[in-house]
């Protein structure tokens, strides 16, 4: 019996946690370990190596992946999956841990159908959109990126009569800009979840402009592609100048927080033991209301993620009419 562990597609900050944790932690248990450098591209190429606690001392506080990710496009074509489901049976390695996010679980769910390989995925992505789980690892590093980004865009805005557009990640999901807008206390936030109101905000805000508020903060999620019309829409009907930042990858980096430290450490050891336990795994790991469970992938890989209702709500709070 054999683990490996890889990382696929965009990396997360929590992911070296995490491998860290899985080599010491197989180690405790006298299970073999190998680390598959560069996602599934290295799974393909073969590029796996014997684990040793050499290899991951060191890494806890580092953002990124230490072993390095990619997106593969090669793993939808199936004399690639041959490959690589050969490649790890050259190391007699029949358990796999996978951090990666939606893409990387739909590549998998594919391999599982075809080949026999125990799997755990674990969602690693910063746009916490994995259907099934409220946490995805990441997240809350990348929140509080975006929070300190902010702040400080903030005090600029502050000492002007100005509007600051900022554009935050998250694919096609409005997670990232939804909760940092609440925790900003941004007056406009633009999400693919919901309808922009756009003539009650107008209504409110000019009339606010014109009771003294001499500032706006908007945040717009990087899916709904609505960054410069509501950059364009703010100077013409808001008649405010405004300025449009675009955070891009620095969302991504940064030293992994406690709470992602935590959980990375909690879905590994999870991940491990029903992996050691338990026959014919072809799951993913979720996280909710303080419980870690296995659900299918077929079942995670196959639905939608949906932001929790309570926080849609907020958007109605900083579109009050
Ligand atoms: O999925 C994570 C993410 O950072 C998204 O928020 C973003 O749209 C995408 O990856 C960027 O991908 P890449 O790093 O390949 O440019």
């Amino acid at each position: 019996m054999a683990f490996a562990i890889l990382s696929s597609g965009g990396d997360a900050a929590g992911m070296n946690p995490a491998i860290k944790k899985f080599v010491d932690y197989c180690a405790k248990l006298h299970i073999e370990t190998y680390l598959i450098y560069e996602g599934l591209e290295g799974l393909i190429d073969n590029k796996i190596k014997k684990a040793s606690h050499k290899d991951v001392a060191g890494i806890l506080h580092l953002g990124g992946t230490i072993i390095r990710s990619s997106r593969s496009k090669r793993f939808f074509d199936f004399q690639y999956r041959k490959q690589a489901y050969e490649n790890l049976k050259l190391y007699n390695i029949n358990n796999l841990i996978v951090l990666g996010g939606d893409g990387s679980f739909r590549a998998l769910e594919v391999f599982s159908t075809e080949f026999d390989m125990n799997f755990v995925g674990v969602p690693s992505t910063i746009d916490n959109d994995i259907y099934g789980t409220e946490y995805c690892l990441g997240v809350d590093t990348a929140l509080n990126v975006i929070r300190d980004s902010l702040d400080k865009i903030r005090d600029t805005v502050a000492s002007f009569n100005r509007a600051f557009v900022v554009e935050v990640m998250g694919r096609e999901c409005g997670y990232l800009a939804l909760v940092s807008a609440m925790v900003s206390g941004a007056e406009i936030c633009v999400i693919p979840e919901a309808p922009l109101s756009q003539e009650a905000l107008q209504k409110r805000l000019k009339q606010e402009i014109q009771e003294g508020r001499r500032y706006v903060l908007a945040i717009v999620a990087e899916g709904t592609k609505k960054t410069t019309q509501v950059y364009e829409w703010i100077e013409e009907k808001l008649g405010l100048e405004a300025r449009v930042t675009i955070l891009g990858h620095v969302q991504r980096g940064g030293n992994p927080t406690v709470y992602d430290r935590l959980m990375a450490f909690d879905f590994v050891i999870n991940a491990v033991d029903y992996l050691r336990k338990n026959e014919q795994v072809k799951k993913v790991i979720v996280y909710n209301q303080g419980k870690f469970t296995f659900k299918d992938i077929q079942e995670i890989s196959s639905q939608k993620y949906q932001l929790p209702q309570h926080y849609l709500k907020a958007i109605n709070y900083l579109e009050r009419p």
